[in-house]
């Protein structure tokens, strides 16, 4: 079931959010803010410590020393977070790696900082989607 509400806003910041709007593709207001209502909620969530699956990328370039050896022994430390990993060599010197991972946010989102951070590592992200599970 829809419900309705209004909103009241100052008319500067809604002239930003329609500029927002357009920029995101959003055909009304409605649709964004469910959008926006939903993004904070997931983000709640993750603080929370809920299940999460999600996807770690890593772009690197392989001859920085001991890189490869310290990004396996960090997938070891978590091997049951990760569910699978896929290595693809983009070009002489770089490595595409996504990494499909699974648990709790905050382990989750430990074993990407930790990643991401390692030296060598040109670019990395993570994105996880709530599985509304609720770990203990
Ligand atoms: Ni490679």
């Amino acid at each position: 079931m829809v419900k309705r509400f209004s909103i009241s806003l100052e008319q500067e910041l809604l002239s930003k959010f329609d500029v927002y709007l357009s920029d995101k593709g959003y055909s009304n207001r409605s649709e964004a803010i469910r959008d926006l209502i939903r993004k904070a909620l997931v983000t709640d969530e993750w603080e929370a410590d809920v299940e999460v699956i999600g996807v770690i990328t890593l772009v690197y370039d392989h001859h920085v020393p001991l890189l490869q050896e310290k990004i396996t022994e960090l997938q070891h430390d978590y091997y049951q977070e990760i569910t699978s990993t896929t290595h693809i060599h983009m070009d002489h010197h770089n490595c595409l790696e996504v990494t499909i991972v699974k648990g709790k946010a905050s382990v989750i989102q430990q074993l990407a900082e930790r990643l991401i951070a390692l030296r060598g590592v040109k670019n990395g992200s993570l994105s996880m989607s709530s599985t509304g599970g609720q770990l203990h």
